[in-house]
């Protein structure tokens, strides 16, 4: 026998002479529009989605309150009747943070009577762009592994016939000559390969209880003499900060890096800021967060997204092999760390790594989670 299920009668001729329950229940923002793009109503998900109420929406135009309004607005004006828009513009909300929203409309739903469906997809773009980053990355990651291993071995055997060569050629001859110019070449090559290695985190770690602050005041020194006079060396470090388990070493070449990559971002002088912090209350959460700050030229939004890929580089030729950034994302990755970067094209750039407190290994499979963020510091797409 076949069951028929149906909304009962009563509840159905209810149901259809209150059409505004679907609307005030709605999970997606519905906005209603007129032919002049002026709201009309909003539902409570579309409050929550600009965070005003409806007393101060409706009347507004489609694009108040969005940074790119006129745009959206002329999208949907030129839109032949019958054609829905679909749209994605960012809205400004009253505390001036920006969200990414998704819009559909449905014109004439009533004749005159138009309706938009909105949704936030900023935390779902974020993910997208994070994991195609990530994805990018192992992909290179995967390819450097295989080239820097082989070239090792090749290298090794360059290196080696050279060596045995030279105890054969004539001090002073042309020919020793040409055969140190053979193992200086290989020399740098194997260099290159090696910073490959720690790109794929193949390096050999020396893992111990390090604590950062010591390692960044024995790094200052060559620090400072690798930035120059023109650039004030400054240090804020909370001295309560666990130890971490890592290559105090690894660390070390982590600094030079992201100091020598700041220097170049000053060519006119400016500042250069070594600041510790913890974070996490809870023993497997603590972390310790170091920033690296500059008050350099910034990097581009084009630009972040690739920086940390190995041979990546905006320097002119001979100025940069573009390995310097793959190689500390390498590192802090092998010591289960992370690393994130904010940056304001002219005003400056912030490294940040957070590395698990030492006393927290054991939970060390979970890497860090975007929980760590600081306050107002983007994580850009580096979470693995
Ligand atoms: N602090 C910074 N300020 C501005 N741009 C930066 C900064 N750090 C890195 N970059 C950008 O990221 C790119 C990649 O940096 P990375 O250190 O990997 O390579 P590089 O400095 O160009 O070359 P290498 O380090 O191998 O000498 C740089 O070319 C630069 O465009
Ligand atoms: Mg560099």
């Amino acid at each position: 026998m076949e069951i028929e299920r149906s909304i009962p009668r009563r509840e159905k001729a209810v149901w259809q002479e209150n059409p505004e329950w679907l609307f005030e229940s709605a999970p997606e923002a519905i906005f209603v529009f007129d032919d002049d793009l002026q709201y009309l109503e909003a539902n409570p998900a579309a409050c929550r989605l600009l965070r005003r109420n409806k007393e101060e929406i409706v009347g507004c135009k489609i694009g108040t309150f969005s940074e790119d309004g006129a745009r959206l607005a002329e999208a949907i004006r030129k839109t032949p009747v019958g054609d829905g828009v679909e749209a994605s513009h960012t809205l400004i909300l009253p505390d001036g943070s920006v969200r990414t929203v998704e819009m559909v409309t449905r014109p004439n739903m009533l004749p005159g009577i138009h309706l938009s469906f909105s949704r936030d997809v900023t935390d779902r773009r974020l993910l997208e762009r994070e994991l195609e980053h990530h994805t990018r990355l192992e992909a290179a990651g995967k390819l450097a592994s295989g080239i820097a291993h082989d070239f090792n071995n090749m290298l090794t055997a360059i290196l080696s016939y050279a060596d045995l060569q030279l105890q054969h050629v004539e001090s002073g001859s042309a020919m020793q000559r040409y055969v140190l110019g053979i193992q200086a070449a290989a020399e740098r090559a194997a260099q290159t390969t090696h910073q490959l290695l720690a790109f794929c985190r193949r390096q050999k770690m020396q893992f111990a209880e390090t604590q950062v602050n010591d390692v960044i005041q024995q790094s200052s020194e060559l620090i400072g003499r690798l930035i120059g006079e023109d650039i004030e060396l400054a240090f804020d470090l909370d001295r309560g900060i666990p130890e971490v388990w890592a290559d105090a070493g690894q660390l070390n070449q982590v600094f030079v890096n992201l100091a020598v990559n700041a220097r170049d971002a000053m060519p006119r002088g400016g500042r250069l800021l070594f600041a510790t912090s913890k974070r996490g209350t809870e023993e497997k959460d603590k972390r310790v967060s170091i920033f690296v700050h500059d008050t350099g030229m910034g990097i581009g939004a084009d630009v972040l997204p690739h920086i940390f890929e190995p041979f990546f580089t905006t320097k002119e030729q001979g100025k940069g092999t573009g390995l310097g950034l793959a190689t500390v994302y390498g590192i802090v990755k092998q010591m289960k760390g992370e690393i994130l970067v904010s940056s304001e094209p002219g005003r400056g750039t912030t490294f940040e790594i957070a590395l698990p407190a030492s006393r927290a290994a054991g939970a060390w499979v979970e890497p860090v989670t975007a929980k760590a963020k600081p306050n107002n510091m983007e994580h850009r797409p580096f979470a693995e």
